[in-house]
C-alpha cells in the first residue's frame, strides 16, 4: 500500500523529525530508566526529586515509577505556567451546547476556580485519598473539579453523563466514595439531561454518601435532600481563591475510571500521579506535534479516558489552550466541528472514527463552507478507522495538507501507545503505524510465542512497562493480574488482535476478547447479557457485535424468553428500556431477536462465531457446526433473524 507522505505544513517547526524519533525510540527501549528519568525531570516540576526511576515486577503486576518523588498534578497543569508568565494565556475555551455562548478561561482564572473548589471540598471534609464521584456532563466546572481533586489529593472517578443510575450506584459502591459532585442538568443536542435526578435515583439506598455537591447549570428546579445535598456555587462565593497544592507521592492514586472488560462487572482502572501525567503530556506533545501557540480541540467526552488524558491533563500540563464543548458533532447541524475550528482557529483536532463516518454521511458542504486553514494535525481514536473515512478526513477535511494521526491506546494504557508522529513518518489509512517512545509492542500466537513474520495476525502484547500504565484494578489486584498478565507471562496483554507489515507498521484488528466497541465505547458482552437477564424477561441471552456503517460495531441480542413472557414488541421495548436504565442509552441493542434456543456445544458453550455470522447477515455458510448439541437450531435462528 502507498504511504501518504508527510505534509509540508507538518515539517515546519516540528518537535520531532524521523531521525529524532529513531534516536529517541532506540534510547527509550535500550535504557528505559535513563530515558524516562530524564524526561520526568525535564518535563515535570517536582517538589522533591525521585530517588529511583522504576521498580517493576510484571509477574506480580507490581508497577512503580519515580519512587520517592513528590509532585502535584494540578500544580503542573496550572501554577507552573503562571510562574512562567503565561497567566493571561487561554487555558480552556468552553462552548455551550447551543453554540450561542463561549468563554475563555486563562490559567490565572483556572487557578482561582480550581482553588475555590478545592477549598470548599476541604472545608466540607474531603481529604487526601478520599474518592469523589463526578457526574457532570461537559461543562468547565467539570474540569475545575477534577483539577481541584488533584490539588488536594482526592481521587476522582468521573462517570460519563450518558450512563444510568445503576452505573452510578455500582461505581459509588465499588469505589466507596463519600462524595458526589453533580449539576442540576446537563444539555445535550438541545435537550436537558437530568443529571442530579439520576444521581438521586442511583444513590437512593446507598448510605455511604455524606455529601452531594450540585452546580447550577440550567437553573432547573431539582430536589435537594437536606443534610446531604448542597449548592456548591453558594459556597464558592465566599471560598478563598488560593489553595496550596498537596505534596503527593508519585505512586499515590490520581483517578479511577471504570471501563468494561470481558466479565459482567466494569473494572476501576487506577492511574497514579507522576507516571500518568508524564505519559499523557509527552504523548500529547509529540503525537500532535504541539507548538507554543496552538489551539487544540479534542471532541471526546471527559467521561472517557480520551477526555481525561487529551482534554485535561495532557494539554494543560503542556500549557496548551484546550477547547471543550458541551455538544455533539451533529448539533445543531453537521457543520458544528468545522464552525468551531474556524471560530477558534484550531490547529489540532482530535475525534473518533464513528463521528467521522456520521459526518461523511451528512455531506461535504458542511465542511467546505468553513475556513479550516488553521488546521495542521487531525487525530482519530477509539476503534480501527476504515479506509474511506480516513481518506475523507485527509482529503475533504484536511485538503491533503494535514497529517492524520490514527492513535491506538486504551483506558488501561493512560496515553497513546501506537501512532504516527506528524513530521516523522508517512501514513497508511487504517494503520496506527509505529510505537511511541518506550513502547515495545509484540504480536504473539496462542502459545505466547512472538510472531516475527510480517502480515501474520496474533494477539497484541506490550513488553516492558511505561509510566502511563494503569497500576491496578481498584480494590481487586488479583483481577488486574489475571486480566492482563496471566495469559502471556512477562507481557501486558491488550485484548486486541493485530499484525504488522513489512515496513514495521502496526495494524490493529479489533478486540479478541468478549468486548464490543460501539461508537468507540467499550462494553463487555457479559455485562450486557447480565443486564438483560436482570430485566426478569429473559431466561437466557447471548450478545454479539455486528458491523455497522456509523457505529463501527452494533449490538445484536439473541434472547430465549421466560415461559410466561409474550414474544411481542412490548417485550422488546421493555428490554431495550431496561438496558437504558441499567447501563445507558449507548448500550441499547440495535436488534433483539427472540429465539427458541442457542447454538451450544455438547459441553454447553455457546458457539458465538455462528451468532456473529447470523447477525452480520450470513444465512448459509457457518463452517463446521457438527460439534453442536443441536445443529438444527442454527436454521431456526436464521429463519427468525432480523436485518438491522
Ligand atoms: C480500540 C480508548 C484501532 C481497541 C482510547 C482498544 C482502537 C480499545 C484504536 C480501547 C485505534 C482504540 N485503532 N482500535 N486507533 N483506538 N481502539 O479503553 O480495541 O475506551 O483496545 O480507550 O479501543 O478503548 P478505550
Amino acid at each position: 500500500m502507498n504511504i501518504y507522505p508527510i505534509p509540508d505544513k507538518s515539517r515546519e517547526g516540528t518537535n520531532c523529525t524521523n531521525e529524532e524519533y529513531l534516536k529517541l525510540y532506540e534510547a527509550s527501549v535500550r535504557s528505559p530508566d535513563e530515558f524516562w528519568g530524564d524526561q520526568a525531570r525535564k518535563r515535570l516540576d517536582w517538589f522533591k526529586d525521585f530517588t529511583k526511576t522504576s521498580e517493576l515486577d510484571y509477574h506480580k503486576a507490581d508497577i512503580k515509577w519515580f519512587l520517592g518523588g513528590e509532585i502535584n498534578v494540578s500544580y503542573n497543569c496550572i501554577d507552573r505556567h503562571i510562574k512562567a508568565g503565561k497567566g493571561d494565556h487561554a487555558a480552556i475555551i468552553w462552548e455551550n451546547d447551543a453554540g450561542t455562548f463561549s468563554r475563555s478561561y486563562t490559567f490565572n482564572e483556572v487557578l482561582a476556580e480550581v482553588c475555590k473548589i478545592a477549598n470548599v471540598l476541604k472545608t466540607q471534609g474531603v481529604k487526601k485519598g478520599d474518592r469523589v464521584v463526578i457526574y457532570m456532563g461537559m461543562i468547565p466546572q467539570l474540569a475545575f473539579t477534577m483539577l481541584a481533586c488533584a490539588r488536594i489529593g482526592a481521587i476522582h472517578s468521573v462517570i460519563f453523563g450518558g450512563f444510568s443510575q445503576d452505573a452510578i450506584r455500582t461505581r459509588v459502591l465499588d469505589s466507596q466514595a463519600r462524595v458526589v459532585v453533580t449539576v442540576d442538568e446537563g444539555m445535550r443536542a438541545g435537550k436537558p439531561v437530568s443529571l442530579k435526578h439520576t444521581v438521586d435515583k442511583g444513590i437512593e439506598d446507598v448510605d455511604i454518601i455524606d455529601r452531594v455537591f450540585v452546580f447550577k447549570h440550567t437553573g432547573a428546579a431539582i430536589n435537594m435532600r437536606s443534610g446531604r445535598d448542597v449548592f456548591i456555587d453558594e459556597l464558592l462565593e465566599t471560598a478563598a481563591s488560593t489553595c496550596e497544592a498537596e505534596r503527593m507521592q508519585s505512586e499515590d492514586p490520581l483517578f479511577i475510571l471504570y471501563t468494561s472488560g470481558s466479565t459482567g462487572k466494569p473494572k476501576g482502572v487506577l492511574h497514579t500521579q507522576a507516571g500518568y501525567l508524564l505519559y499523557a503530556s509527552m504523548t500529547h506533545r509529540y503525537v500532535f506535534d504541539i507548538r507554543e501557540e496552538d489551539v487544540y480541540f479534542c471532541a471526546a467526552d471527559i467521561g472517557w479516558i480520551t477526555g481525561h488524558s487529551y482534554i485535561i491533563y495532557g494539554p494543560l500540563a503542556n500549557g496548551t489552550t484546550t477547547v471543550m464543548f458541551e455538544s455533539t458533532p451533529l448539533y445543531p447541524d453537521a457543520s458544528r466541528y468545522w464552525k468551531m475550528i474556524e471560530k477558534y482557529k484550531v490547529n489540532v483536532f482530535y475525534t473518533a472514527p464513528t463521528a467521522i463516518r456520521s459526518l461523511v454521511k451528512a455531506g461535504d458542504e458542511h465542511v467546505k463552507k468553513h475556513d479550516r486553514s488553521s488546521l495542521r494535525v487531525l487525530g482519530t481514536v477509539g476503534e480501527p478507522i476504515n479506509k474511506d473515512a480516513w481518506v475523507w478526513y485527509y482529503r475533504t477535511v484536511g485538503e491533503e495538507k494535514c497529517a492524520i494521526v490514527d492513535t491506538w491506546w486504551q483506558t488501561e494504557t493512560g496515553g497513546i501507545m501506537i501512532a504516527p508522529l506528524p513530521a516523522a513518518n508517512g501514513t497508511k489509512p487504517g494503520s496506527a503505524t509505529r510505537p511511541f517512545f518506550g513502547i515495545q509492542p509484540v504480536i504473539v500466537d496462542e502459545a505466547g510465542n512472538e510472531i516475527t513474520d510480517p502480515d501474520v495476525s496474533g494477539k497484541l502484547c506490550i513488553k516492558h512497562s511505561w509510566p502511563g500504565q494503569m497500576r491496578t484494578v481498584y480494590g481487586d489486584h488479583e483481577r488486574f493480574m489475571k486480566t492482563y498478565f496471566a495469559d502471556f507471562p512477562g507481557k501486558y496483554f491488550t485484548g486486541d488482535g493485530a499484525h504488522y507489515d513489512k515496513d514495521g507498521y502496526f495494524w490493529i484488528e479489533g478486540r479478541v476478547d468478549d468486548v464490543l466497541n460501539v461508537s468507540g465505547h467499550r462494553f463487555g458482552t457479559a455485562e450486557l447479557e447480565s443486564a438483560l437477564i436482570s430485566s426478569g424477561l429473559a431466561a437466557e441471552v447471548a450478545i454479539v457485535g455486528f458491523p455497522h456503517d456509523i457505529k463501527g460495531e452494533a449490538i445484536y441480542a439473541y434472547v430465549i424468553l421466560k415461559d410466561n413472557v409474550e414474544s411481542d414488541e412490548t417485550t422488546r421495548k421493555n428490554m431495550k428500556l431496561h438496558i437504558k436504565e441499567s447501563i445507558g442509552g449507548v448500550a441499547v441493542p440495535d436488534v433483539v431477536q427472540f429465539v427458541p434456543g442457542l447454538p451450544k456445544t455438547r459441553s454447553g458453550k455457546i458457539m458465538r462465531r455462528v451468532l456473529r455470522k447470523i447477525a452480520a447477515g450470513e444465512r448459509e455458510q457457518f463452517g463446521d457446526i457438527t460439534t453442536l448439541a443441536e445443529p438444527e437450531i442454527v436454521q431456526k435462528i436464521v429463519a427468525g433473524s432480523i436485518k438491522a
